[in-house]
């Protein structure tokens, strides 16, 4: 269970959710079998509706895993979608350029294998969204890296903010991840009053941030 919402509540909207097919489906099966954290069905849909709504073709995302996500992103934003996807570990990057490349969609999404905190001082495009989704402890530091990344109107979504519903709840928190759940505190103040950004936190899967970059005055 989540922790953050009631589980029969959690089952119901996940079984309204049309199910994946195919290869995508073949690379969702794998993550899950190897215990590779990917997006929740409930999540996927709200990202697709927000790329729909926002019209984002030019997508900058966090943590690619084996590109399940990047995937989901890049057949929403449909033709002339481009998504960097950033990700540290070797094997996984390589697996993602894999899936991707399978999916006929490697001319569309762009893997930088690497520390997202070095990376992101070498990208010097702008976004209309960017998906947070790596490196939970480090999210203050890789936005603060990233905000001007972004465009103004532009959408930037944050996942796992409520982290098994440690975040908001001190007799949740296991000791271990005593750090990750106060920087993920802090993190969640960071963005609700920023002053360049709107910020709305949603009890999905495991807690989703959606901020929207006002325009400059
Ligand atoms: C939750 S998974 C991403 C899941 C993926 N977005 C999906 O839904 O298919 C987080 C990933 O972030 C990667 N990661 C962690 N720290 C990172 C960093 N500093 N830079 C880039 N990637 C990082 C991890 O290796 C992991 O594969």
């Amino acid at each position: 269970m989540s922790n953050i919402i009631d589980k029969y509540v959690e089952g119901y909207i996940r079984s309204l959710l049309p199910k994946n097919q195919g290869i995508l489906k073949d690379i969702e099966d794998r993550a899950i079998k190897n215990n590779i954290p990917i997006i929740h069905g409930e999540v996927a849909n709200l990202l697709k509706i927000i790329i729909n709504i926002s019209k984002s073709k030019k997508i900058l995302e966090i943590g690619t895993a084996i590109g399940y996500s990047a995937i989901i992103l890049c057949q929403a934003a449909g033709d002339y979608a481009h998504i960097s996807t950033i990700e540290l570990n070797e094997e996984r990057a390589q697996e993602a350029k894999y899936n991707i490349k399978r999916m006929g969609l490697e001319n569309n999404i762009q893997v930088i294998q690497g520390d997202a905190m070095e990376v992101l001082n070498f990208l010097d495009e702008k976004y209309d969204l960017i998906f947070l989704d790596g490196a939970k402890g480090h999210y203050q530091e890789i936005l603060e890296k990233s905000i001007d990344l972004l465009k103004n109107q532009g959408v930037l979504i944050s996942d796992n903010v409520l982290f098994k519903g440690m975040v908001a709840n001190d007799n949740l928190v296991v000791r271990r991840k005593r750090t990750i759940v106060n920087r993920m505190r802090n993190y969640l103040e960071y963005i609700c009053n920023h002053p360049k950004l709107q910020t709305s936190v949603i009890p999905i899967g495991d807690g989703v941030a959606i901020s929207y970059k006002k325009m400059e005055e």
